[in-house]
């Protein structure tokens, strides 16, 4: 059938717009555990069996997860694509159903929108810790390798992971026997606590609990990590961040931030621009800010920026102390 290209635009908008009905369908799935039952062909009847759900919905949904390309079906089963058992099955390594979780939490306060841009005051309602701390540990456990392959880590020693969430990265540092000291929130640091523990490390990271803003972070570090902790700040709270990190640095150390970007339009890539629109939800004062705006940062509180790399969606932006 020939596709009158008369309103291409039109249905540009549409398509944007219904986004969040697509949205819905993987998140639901997600959460009644869809894609861990369909790893062995089943018919809609029966997984609707297996997780106590309605046949007729159940089909619906399967359906519509089939045209989403995180299902096949054959005659009238379905299995998961390669896609689906890749990362949305809570057994594999690359498993992202925590950070899906998370996503489902912030559906609540971007509900709120309206209000967020008439006021300018956020919207934080829902939290939920743990799939907050753990979809991290998804996310990272995908960028590691990249990451950490970007960090010159001859010579250093004694690393501070600050604001490091579930300790992914803390773990990456201590398996190469750097000593590793996490800093986060107490609470956060439960959760991270079992993960380490899982892996057998418990000896190799100091658990540092505070807040990083008002509480003594240490020092004598050869290095800190700040990865996706500074969007979530105002300027001003940045800047006395960086200064406070500069102290607890060792004077040929490296600060390496990792983080969402801009251009210098401050409208480039997109998923700064939208991460940009959860911070507004979110947070008082955090937003994406652009490579420029934190090498600027970076500069104005002592700092020498010695390397920028692309991450895919995030940076790394890598500085030393000014001699
Ligand atoms: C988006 S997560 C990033 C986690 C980890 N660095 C990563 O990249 O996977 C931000 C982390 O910073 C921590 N954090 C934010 N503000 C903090 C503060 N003022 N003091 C201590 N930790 C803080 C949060 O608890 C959370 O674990």
């Amino acid at each position: 059938m020939k596709e009158t290209s008369k309103h291409k635009e039109a249905k540009r908008i549409r398509e944007l717009v219904f986004n969040y009905w697509v949205s819905r369908v993987v998140l639901t799935a997600n959460n009644l555990r869809v894609f861990d039952v369909l790893e062995k062909p089943l018919t809609a009847k029966t997984v609707a069996k297996r997780l106590a759900l309605d046949p007729r919905a159940t089909e619906l949904l399967l359906n519509s997860l089939v045209s989403l390309k995180l299902l096949k079906k054959k005659g009238n089963r379905f299995i998961n694509t390669s896609t689906a058992s890749k990362y949305l099955v809570q057994q594999s390594p690359f498993y992202l159903g925590d950070i899906i979780r998370h996503n489902e939490v912030l559906w609540t306060n971007w509900s709120y929108l309206n209000e967020v841009i008439k006021t300018g005051k956020p919207a934080s309602r829902a939290f939920e810790l743990e799939s907050f701390i753990l979809g991290m540990h998804n996310l990272a456990r995908l960028k590691k390798d990249v990451l950490i392959k970007q960090l010159d880590l001859k010579g250093v020693q004694r690393i501070l992971d600050l604001g490091g969430g579930p300790g992914t990265y803390s773990m990456e540092f201590a398996k190469r026997g750097k000593d590793v000291y996490l800093f986060d929130r107490p609470e956060t640091l439960e959760i991270a606590r079992n993960l380490i523990d899982k892996e057998g490390l418990e000896d190799s990271i100091t658990l540092l609990e505070g807040d990083f803003l008002t509480d003594p972070i240490g020092s004598g570090y050869d290095m800190v990590l700040m990865s996706q902790i500074l969007h979530a700040y105002g300027k001003r709270d940045i800047k006395s961040l960086l200064k406070k990190t500069w102290r607890a640095l060792n004077p040929s150390g490296t600060l390496a931030i990792h983080e969402f970007y801009l251009d210098s339009s401050l409208t480039e890539p997109l998923t700064g621009a939208i991460f940009s629109i959860n911070m507004l939800i979110n947070t008082p004062q955090g937003r994406t800010y652009s490579v420029q705006e934190l090498k600027g940062f970076l500069r104005q509180s002592g700092f020498k920026v010695i390397g920028v790399q692309r991450l895919d969606d995030t940076v790394l932006i890598q500085s030393q102390k000014r001699r």
